[in-house]
């Protein structure tokens, strides 16, 4: 037997083959393109996933023979995304992304009504699926007139997968209009954003069957028996199966273009005031809360771009050690920012240069910018009644040591380093995939990797960073105002 995870990215989708004991056989990737007709827009066309599907899928064919044999298939998309159906099941326009901001006036209306954070759990932010559809039925009347259904893209997938319109739970969370408690969609919800029940996909838990997949497309793929298509998952939730963050205490970071402080929750705990993200977990009564940066390797791969060296450079000149927070700050807004400000409009800044402030300065102030940010999530999870005993980090970013002990020393926390091989979201879909097939126990099959490295906070500069911290938190407020 075996069991396909697909990770549908922003910029590129990524097929994992695992074996009936979930151990990676092989993958293959496409790339997929963005674009951006406007300011502040961000677009897919689904034909491009489709694509991108087809050749990943060819591509393990032709190297894995186990793939005849496959019996399930999961599904992680980047959450948030509208793809708009017609009553035919045609694409109406091109997929308007979570890190499109063109909703941001319909998302603050939205998130202004009553009942709306109590009911979601969540802050509506520009990027969620709701104001998007606010949007397209001020500015484009003619499409919103034709939409009867609304899939987001992993959903999207399962619809291509299995000819059904069906939905997973933690998808499903990030679109405003689920009641995330209940894990069901909220009529009230969706009124507000002029929307009805007909117009959602069917609602299945992530590591539930949410259907077959069509009979033509497992001949095409030389597919011998029935394969179930699990409901699948959104990316961060995929990651959290992936990496064997179910339980309370469990926790990833993810220090990516953005960054993301995430811990599983066994019971719903909404803190929408703080601008933590608290959405359904993939598996079946579990939740899980998180923080998000829009921007955390971004930003030093800005500076990076502006300095003319490489990311890689500007960290390792730091040395081992990790130095004292010094007197230069970095706020790290450079696309806004999510947890905690809920503020689009917010850009970065350097506070605190001298003529004496050199390159390595900038890049610590960078590095510590992130960090602190970071710690904003982990404060507001700890408000929200959550802890994180460690923290698996995953992503770009963990390719800097010095990063890693600065974030372990901020947050006080031990941050762990896998010692390699799979466990991200494409190997989290593969799971769910396998569980919703097989019917596994979800505890047997969503473990933790093997860890290669542990960074333990430093505790000697443990008092200085909680003080930078502080003055770090203060610059927000006077820099918002001068903005
Ligand atoms: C989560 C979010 C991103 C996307 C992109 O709320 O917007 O993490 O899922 O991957």
């Amino acid at each position: 037997m075996s069991f396909l995870g697909i990770d549908l990215g922003t910029s590129g989708l990524r097929a994992l083959l695992v074996d009936d004991n979930g151990v990676p056989l092989g993958s293959a990737e496409r790339p997929c393109g963005v674009s951006t007709p406007h300011s502040g827009w961000s677009e897919q066309d689904p034909a491009e996933w489709i694509d991108a599907l087809e050749g990943a899928v060819s591509e393990l064919r032709a190297s894995h023979p186990e793939f005849a044999k496959l019996k399930g298939i999961g599904v992680a998309g980047h959450m948030h995304g509208a793809t708009l159906l017609d009553g035919d099941d045609r694409v109406i326009r091109p997929c308007i992304l979570w890190n499109d901001t063109r909703s941001h006036a319909e998302a603050a209306e939205l998130d202004a009504m009553v009942d709306v954070r109590a009911v979601s759990g969540n802050i509506v932010f520009p990027g969620f699926t709701s104001p998007k559809l606010a949007w397209v039925r001020k500015h484009e009347p003619e499409n919103f007139a034709r939409v009867a259904k609304v899939l987001l893209p992993a959903a999207y997938m399962n619809f291509y997968l299995t000819g059904d319109h069906v939905a997973d739970m933690s998808d499903s969370a990030g679109t405003s209009w689920l009641d995330v408690g209940a894990r069901d969609w909220s009529d009230m919800l969706l009124e507000a954003s002029h929307m009805r029940a007909d117009q959602m996909p069917r609602l299945v838990e992530g590591s539930a069957p949410a259907g077959a997949l069509r009979r033509d497309l497992a001949e095409a793929w030389g597919i011998e028996g029935e394969v179930t298509i699990a409901g699948g998952a959104g990316d961060n939730a995929a990651a959290a199966v992936g990496i064997g963050a179910q339980a309370e205490g469990d926790g990833f970071l993810s220090l990516g273009t953005s960054g993301v402080l995430l811990a599983a929750r066994d019971g719903y705990n909404p803190a929408p005031e703080t601008a933590l993200h608290t959405f359904c977990h993939a598996l079946p009564g579990r939740w899980y809360q998180m923080g998000v940066m829009l921007s955390a390797t971004d930003n030093l791969n800005w500076l990076a771009r502006i300095t003319g060296v490489e990311p890689a450079r500007l960290t390792s000149d730091l040395g081992d050690s990790l130095h004292a927070p010094g007197r230069v700050r970095f706020l790290p807004y450079l696309s806004g920012e999510r947890t905690p400000h809920n503020d689009a409009a917010i850009r970065g800044s350097f506070t605190g240069l001298g003529t004496d402030t050199g390159r390595d300065e900038m890049t610590r102030a960078v590095l510590e910018g992130v960090a602190f940010g970071l710690r904003d999530s982990h404060e507001a999870l700890k408000k929200a009644g959550g802890h994180i005993d460690r923290l698996i980090a995953i992503g770009g970013g963990t390719r800097s040591d010095y990063w890693l002990r600065l974030i372990a020393t901020v947050l006080d926390v031990p941050v762990e380093l896998p010692s390699g091989g799979e466990f991200g979201a494409a190997l989290g879909a593969a799971r769910l995939g396998l569980i919703a097939a097989t019917g596994a126990d979800p505890e047997a099959i969503v473990k933790s990797p093997e860890i290669g490295r542990t960074f333990e906070p430093e505790q000697s500069l443990v008092a200085d960073f909680d003080a930078a911290y502080d003055a770090f938190r203060a610059a927000y407020p006077a820099i918002r105002d001068i903005q």
